[in-house]
Parts: structure tokens; sequence; C-alpha cells
């Protein structure tokens, strides 16, 4: 039995997969199929269909052809295809963040709340349509005049994660439309539906107001067309998002044929609480940012470096607080769920693992610390004390709610341990003190690309850039003026005199 949410974003039981342009989407073939499972229950949801080798050859063809097309539009109007797709989803709202809450796992505030973010970014990209701004020089010559334009790269490939199956592809997809270019989608063979439905919805809405289908998608249960798209010399960007692992791999072979990649990989984000802050921020800020989407967000709350005048007292309210969270674990669907399963019985396994590793290192499980028995795979909400910052798990990142707890003695010794680690996404400070809340944001504080104060980890508005340092990646997406990744720079000096002056005073007599 399908599940009835399916069949109101036109899905069903079999579905090809995908997208291949000039309005065709892939046939159903049963060899080929990635079996969608709802992580809350271990049962089957959907069956999606692998594009073959054949059918990435049509969907780059179709999407160059595409390309010409779509360049030739006006920015401005390539803003007002965009505004559509925003509005479309404005109306699907609810039904696809409930697919996303029942595909993903994460509860349905978060599901809506993903939703949000890309009709967020379809409106910061309709007003950016407008406003692909070059500098102009003064030439050194004259009669000279000299400015610098950007032109759109062509196809950009985005390869997303399960965890945000559908606002990472339109930070990406929206922001390269309106420069100009044609994405290709491989998403995460774990939410292919609501990879579909996206499509879907925005491609019917470029139809509907006369443009092209600019969102091509390719879902493969396997890796092996991603690793062709990421050689192709057609794909002018990759911009990637998943692990470091993978990502360094794809970062290696983009710069091998010199193609550009933009990479949003792993963080191991902190909480620095000083003695000064106000806890009544700082708990729930910790809680949201350690076990909202049950710790699969890049941006999740890992560590927490707690002065140790106050350890004892915030690992007290935390543990309070994750009681509650525990009470409140369940169907993401339900409304009252606060946290949802983990993607699937391999990310239960690695929590345990990581679980296990802790203990062995010296840490205390005060919270938590185990899978839940019954169907789906769920965990407890884990916070862990007694582990050093210098211990290999907590130096890395594991995609689950687990919460390391590092009590500290100098801000210098805290933001050491904050920065001391391979990963550079996200980072905060608690605190009421200014000269903290400054050092912290100063060339000498925190090393990550985010940095926030007396706000938590995660929950990043699209209007600023998003990515991190170190083994991060470097990329940065979303708002600020990350459209420029997605661009081309040119340099123009037009000679509008009757003589050709050379630069730098050469003369060249002949
Ligand atoms: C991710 O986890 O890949 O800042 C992206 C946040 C979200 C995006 C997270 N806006 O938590």
């Amino acid at each position: 039995m399908t599940h009835a949410l399916l069949d109101v974003l036109g899905l069903s039981e079999r579905n090809p997969g995908s997208y291949l342009g000039n309005g065709e989407w892939s046939g159903t073939s049963q060899d080929a199929d990635i079996q969608v499972v709802n992580p809350s229950n271990g049962q089957h949801l959907a069956r999606v269909s692998s594009a073959s080798a054949e059918d990435y050859e049509t969907l780059v063809r179709r999407a160059v052809q595409t390309f010409a097309a779509w360049r030739a539009t006006p920015a401005p109007r390539r803003g007002e295809a965009i505004r559509l797709c925003g509005e479309a989803l404005r109306r699907h709202k609810d039904a696809l963040g409930s697919l996303v809450s029942l595909e993903m796992g994460k509860i349905k505030a978060e599901g809506d709340g993903e939703v949000q973010e890309m009709i967020d970014i379809a409106d910061f990209a309709v007003g950016q349509s407008r406003m692909l701004y070059g500098l102009s020089m003064h030439s050194e010559r004259p009669g000279h005049r000299m400015y610098e334009q950007w032109h759109p790269l062509g196809l950009v490939g985005i390869i997303s994660a399960f965890n945000f199956p559908v606002a990472v592809w339109a930070w990406n997809a929206f922001i390269a439309a309106v420069c100009g270019n044609i994405s290709l989608w491989k998403p995460s063979p774990r939410t292919p539906l609501s990879a579909i439905a996206a499509t879907r919805i925005c491609n019917e809405a470029l139809k509907a107001g006369g443009f092209p289908e600019v969102f091509f998608l390719l879902n493969d249960g396997g890796n092996e067309l991603a690793q062709r798209l990421v050689d192709d010399p057609r794909i002018a960007l990759v911009s990637f998002t998943g692990s470091t692992a993978v990502g360094r791999q794809v970062g290696v072979r983009v710069a091998q044929r010199m193609g550009r990649s933009l990479l949003e990989l792993g963080g191991n984000n902190a909480i620095i609480v000083d003695r000064t802050a106000d806890l009544k921020l700082a708990i729930p800020a910790i809680v949201f940012g350690a076990v909202g989407t049950a710790g699969q967000r890049c941006t999740t709350t890992r560590r927490l470096i707690v002065h140790e005048s106050i350890a004892d007292d915030v690992v007290a309210r935390l543990k309070a607080a994750y009681a509650q969270v525990e009470a409140r674990i369940g169907d993401p669907l339900q409304p009252g769920t606060l946290m949802g399963p983990l993607i699937d019985a391999e990310a239960v396994r690695r929590f345990e693992a990581a679980v296990e590793k802790a203990r062995a290192s010296g840490g205390t499980v005060v919270s938590g610390g185990r899978a839940r028995s019954g169907p789906g795979h769920f965990v407890l909400p884990t916070l862990i004390t007694g582990v050093r910052h210098t211990d290999e798990v907590v130096r890395t990142e594991t995609f689950a709610p687990i919460l390391y707890v590092l009590p500290y003695r100098t801000l210098e010794e805290a933001i050491a341990i904050q920065n001391g680690v391979p990963q550079g996404l996200s980072s905060a400070v608690f605190t009421q003190d200014l000269k903290v809340a400054e050092q912290f944001l100063s060339a000498a504080g925190s090393d990550c690309g985010i940095a926030n104060v007396n706000i938590g980890t995660s929950g990043a508005e699209i209007g600023g850039a998003f990515g991190g340092e170190k083994e991060t990646g470097g990329g940065r997406e979303s708002g600020s003026d990350s459209w420029k990744a997605y661009m081309r720079r040119q340099t123009n000096t037009i000679n509008y005199s009757d003589a050709l002056p050379l630069a730098q005073g050469i003369k060249f007599d002949f």
C-alpha cells in the first residue's frame, strides 16, 4: 500500500528517478530500483528507478542545449522564473515538508522549516538576479575603459546528502539558476522521493510560466554516476555536501581536470559556555543544537566547552532536558515529537561504536548511550562527560545525537579546544562579557566559517554565506556573495581612443 502522502505529491510505489530534459522523465526499470525505507518503522515506502549510463548521457546533452537558451535569458527574467518556484513551494510547503519528514525522519516542524529555507533562498535569488554586479576600474591608459562582468559557468552538478534532502539543493540550484546555469542534481539514495517531488514542483512552475525546465535530476542507488559527473569536463562546477572522506576525493578529482568544486563537508561544532552565560538561553540552544534532527546536521553541536565552575550545574540541567526529549522520541510526523530516528541501521551502528569508544577512553554516559529497542532506527540523545578533547572519538564527526562535555579554565584554553579539531564549520559562545564575545570573534578566536554569540551552532539563516574551513572544505553557499561561485569573472578593457598605448608604459616601436 502506498503511503497517502505520496499520492498528494504525485508519487507512487514505483517512480521514475531522473528528469532527462525536454519534459521527459526516465522509465522505471525493476532491476535497478532504489528501495526507499521509512526510517521510523523500517517499512518499505516506495521504489525509485536508478539512472542508466545512457540516461546520464541524454541528460547532460540536453542540459548543454538548455544552457544555450537559459544563458540568453536576461538575469532578471531568470529571477522571475525562480520567483515562480518560490510561489509553488509556498503552495506545497505542507506536503513537501511532510514528505521530507516521512522519508528522512526529521520532525515535521523541521521538514516544514527545510521547505521554508527553499522559499527564503528563492526570494533571495530573485533579488540577486538584479544584482549580479561587477566592478568598474579606472584604466591607467587614456581613452580606455575597464570593467568586469560575471558570466554563467554552464552546468553545475549538485551532490547532496540525506540530512537536508531539499534545502541544500535549493541553495545551490536557485542561485545557480539566476546566475544562468543549468543544474544536475544527484541526491542521496536515501531520499530520492523528496528530490523527485522538489524537482517536479519547480520544473512544473517553470513550464507553466513559459520558462525552460532547468532542473535536471539524476537518481542513482550507487555512486557510479556521481563519479562520472565528478570526472565530466562538461560539468563546470561540482557542489558536494557530505562526508570529509568522500569530499576529499571529489575535490582532488575535480581539481585534476581543472574544474571547480564547492565543498560542504563535516563539522565538529562546539558551544563555549563561559561563567557569565545566561543559562536560560544557553541550555535550550545546546539541546536544540545537539539533538535537533537527531544530531544529523552538519551544524549539530557535538562538543560543549563549559567553564569548570558551572560544569556540574550545566550537566545537571542538560540531563533534565534530555529526559524530556527522551520521552518525546518517536514518529517524526506526529505533533509533539521532538526527536525522530537516525537514517538507517548503519547510522545506529556508528552511534553505538562511538559511545563504546568514548567509554573505552574513560568517558561516562550521563544520558542515553544506547539505541531504543523496537522498530525504526531510534537512539537516545546522549551526553558524555570525562573524555578529553584530544580523544579520537571527540575529534571525529559521528552523525548522531552525542554531546561531549569538556570543562575549561581560561578563555584561551576554551578557544584552543574549540579550534583543536580538523573541522571548522560552526561555533558559538554564550557569554554576557563583551570582551569574551569579541575575543571569540577576533582573528585569534574561532577558526570556523560560522561563529555566533548567544545563539547555537545550528539553524543558520540563508542570508549569510554558509560553509566552513579546514576539513569542512572551504566552500560557501547560500547568501552573501556566494553567487560568485556559480559564475566566471571576465575582465574587459575597451580602447575608445585613436592610439594604442601599452600598459606599464612599455614602448614597442616598429
Ligand atoms: C546541513 O546540515 O547540511 O544551519 C545544513 C543549519 C541549516 C543547514 C544545515 N540551516 O543548521
